[in-house]
């Protein structure tokens, strides 16, 4: 007899199960587009070979930035994936120079190749039903929920981002996030608005109205917290992306190893193989 066929990306929330990640290959991107966004941020974009794998939104690539003019990284860079384009064959990241690796990757020109090692890791996981989706991020986080937002809404769910940044020239994706139809919430420091109890008031209405059934954040310790208090206060699903230092970024080396609590103990697990997306109730932010 033929089995049903089953969709392992839309999972009940009472038993939430990953989606298989692609094999991860080594490859030669070409540069199409590279600019600012804003003081902090650039957007690289890049040609993927014909037939690459593509990446699931939360899954990273491994990049290797470039040496020369006295930049010198050593071990590849962990980047999420902030534009999946398989039709086009294309792939985008949203990334901020910290230090010698990401400065090294700002210096690339279009037309210029780049080495990526992935799809690697974990990616989200949605709810069961179409439940209505909210989606918390900050910082580096923003750019890891990029694709979620088509993502969840190609596959029927209403999708609610509160973008949090320090001031409103910070805040990335609003109007990618809008036009894929999310219903988009900012929030500052600059502003006021940013502060645990208020995005806390947030989440409490749209749970109230019905729009919030699942719940994801990433890039901000104090709002995974507050996601995990809401969640549990209302029994809802919810994942974190989390950011770690990596080195092999294949689960080979063990030093990206964070703790988790499971089953009322403490485990430990990699981030880079057994994440960067786990259950938002596990992580100890
Ligand atoms: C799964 C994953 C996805 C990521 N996605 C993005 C993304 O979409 N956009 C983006 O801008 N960045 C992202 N990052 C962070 C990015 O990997 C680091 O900023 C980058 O590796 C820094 O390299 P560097 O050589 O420029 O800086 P380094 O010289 O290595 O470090 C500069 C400073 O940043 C700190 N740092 C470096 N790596 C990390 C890290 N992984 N977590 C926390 N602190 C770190 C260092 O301790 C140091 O203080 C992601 C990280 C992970 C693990
Ligand atoms: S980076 Fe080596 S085990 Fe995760």
């Amino acid at each position: 007899m033929m089995m049903p066929m089953l969709d392992h990306d839309v999972v009940p929330p009472a038993a939430p199960a990953h989606p298989a990640p692609g094999r991860p290959v080594e490859l030669e991107a070409v540069v199409r587009e590279h600019v600012a966004v804003n003081d902090e941020y650039r957007y690289l974009s890049l040609d993927l070979p014909e037939g690459a794998p593509h990446a699931k939104p939360g899954q990273f690539y491994h990049l290797l930035c470039p040496t020369g003019d006295g930049l010198e990284p050593f071990f590849r860079r962990p980047m999420s994936v902030y534009r999946v384009e398989p039709e086009k064959n294309r792939l985008g990241f949203l990334y901020k120079v910290t230090g010698t690796g990401t400065a090294a990757m700002a210096r690339l020109w279009p037309g210029d190749t780049f080495n990526l090692f992935g799809p690697l890791g974990i990616g989200f996981t949605l709810p069961a039903d179409r439940a209505p989706i909210v989606l918390l991020g900050r910082g580096v986080g923003l750019a890891t929920m990029g694709p979620l937002v088509p993502f969840a809404r190609e596959n029927g769910h209403r999708v609610t981002a509160i973008l949090s940044a320090r001031a409103p020239d910070l805040v990335m994706s609003v109007d990618e996030m809008r036009a894929a139809g999310a219903d988009v919430i900012t929030v500052t420091d600059a502003e006021g608005t940013s502060a645990v109890p208020h995005v806390e008031g947030i989440l409490e209405d749209l749970v109230a109205k019905g729009a919030c059934a699942a719940l994801y954040v990433c890039g901000s310790s104090r709002l995974t917290r507050l996601a995990q208090a809401v969640a549990a206060r209302h029994d809802l699903f919810g994942e974190v992306a989390l950011e770690q230092q990596m080195a092999c970024g294949v689960g080979v080396c063990f030093c990206c190893v964070r703790p988790f609590r499971e089953n009322g103990e403490t485990v430990h697990r990699r981030v880079c193989c057994e994440g960067p997306v786990f259950p938002l109730a596990e992580a100890l932010a």
